[in-house]
């Protein structure tokens, strides 16, 4: 099953990738998905960077990764939008810890988003909305700041997006961005980020800390895929979540350079 979805054509597998992530939250009804992201870790010592409440623990290297990201700018006061939310895992905790005045989630997968309305609806000012990163549904120049983690890879439209979030920014505005791309595809993503003409705060390579998360992170995700996947797709599943075998070769792209990946903090100059 694995050989036949490697050869299938880019459109078809990110027509599934979307059917996937509906999927997911059809049979994810607790949390344990509620991150999908490489994760985050120090290159060298202690792997923790962060105090977590018990029940977050199993989320360590996701949620770092967002604070890591997060942490970069000052969120008191300001309006916020996470693009591609997802099972709003890091909305929900970037929003608990730095406190933006209010902060949208928005996601192609209406399940999720769903999901994520009736498990947030305790937060005053934190609320998620279906649409597409391309198209977004949001008035111009309307947020502070604009997240995006581990996503705009499968947005067919880069240009798109990247016009998207300049509409909808305000002047002086952040835009934080984590993620991967091949070696090739990284140089045009940084020729786009270069191509906003914003101020780069930070523009970092963080190949090495995901790949050392992705390592440290994949017994709980084995142990999870055991418990949860039947083993029919579990190869699959795996694959699709960079878990085992997978995860051993997404170690060796971003440590060969096949992949990399980026972290970026860009302000838009202001008016
Ligand atoms: C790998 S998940 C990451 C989710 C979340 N950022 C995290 O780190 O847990 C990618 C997400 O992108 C969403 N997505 C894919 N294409 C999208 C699009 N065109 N517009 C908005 N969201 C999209 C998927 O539904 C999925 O929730």
């Amino acid at each position: 099953m694995l050989k036949l979805w490697k050869k299938l054509p880019k459109g078809i597998k990110r027509k599934f990738a979307n059917s996937w992530y509906e999927l997911i939250s059809r049979i994810d009804s607790g949390d344990d998905l509620a991150f999908m992201n490489h994760g985050f870790a120090p290159v060298e010592g202690k792997p923790e960077i962060l105090d977590l409440a018990p029940k977050l623990e199993k989320h360590r290297y996701p949620i770092q990764h967002y604070h890591n990201l997060a942490a970069t700018v000052e969120w008191t006061g300001k309006e916020a939008i996470e693009v591609s939310s997802g099972r709003g895992g890091g909305t929900s905790y970037v929003f608990d810890t730095f406190k933006p005045k209010s902060m949208i989630g928005i996601d192609l997968a209406r399940t999720a988003v769903d999901y994520c309305n009736q498990t947030f609806q305790d937060r005053t000012g934190l609320s998620f909305k279906v649409g597409d990163a391309q198209n977004l549904p949001l008035e111009d120049a309307c947020c502070d700041i604009m997240m995006n983690v581990e996503s705009s890879l499968n947005y067919p439209d880069q240009d798109r997006f990247l016009a998207e979030v300049d509409r909808v920014l305000r002047p002086g505005g952040y835009f934080l961005l984590a993620d991967y791309r091949s070696a090739k595809g990284m140089v045009s993503l940084r020729r786009r980020l270069e191509g906003l003409a914003y101020e780069v705060i930070r523009l970092e390579d963080i190949s090495a800390n995901i790949a050392r998360a992705l390592e440290l992170d994949d017994p709980r995700k084995q142990e999870m895929l055991n418990r949860r996947v039947p083993a029919l797709v579990r190869g699959l599943v795996a694959a699709f979540s960079f878990t085992g075998k997978a995860a051993r070769e997404e170690i060796d792209r971003f440590q060969s350079g096949r992949k990399s990946y980026v972290f970026a903090v860009l302000r838009k100059p202001a008016a």
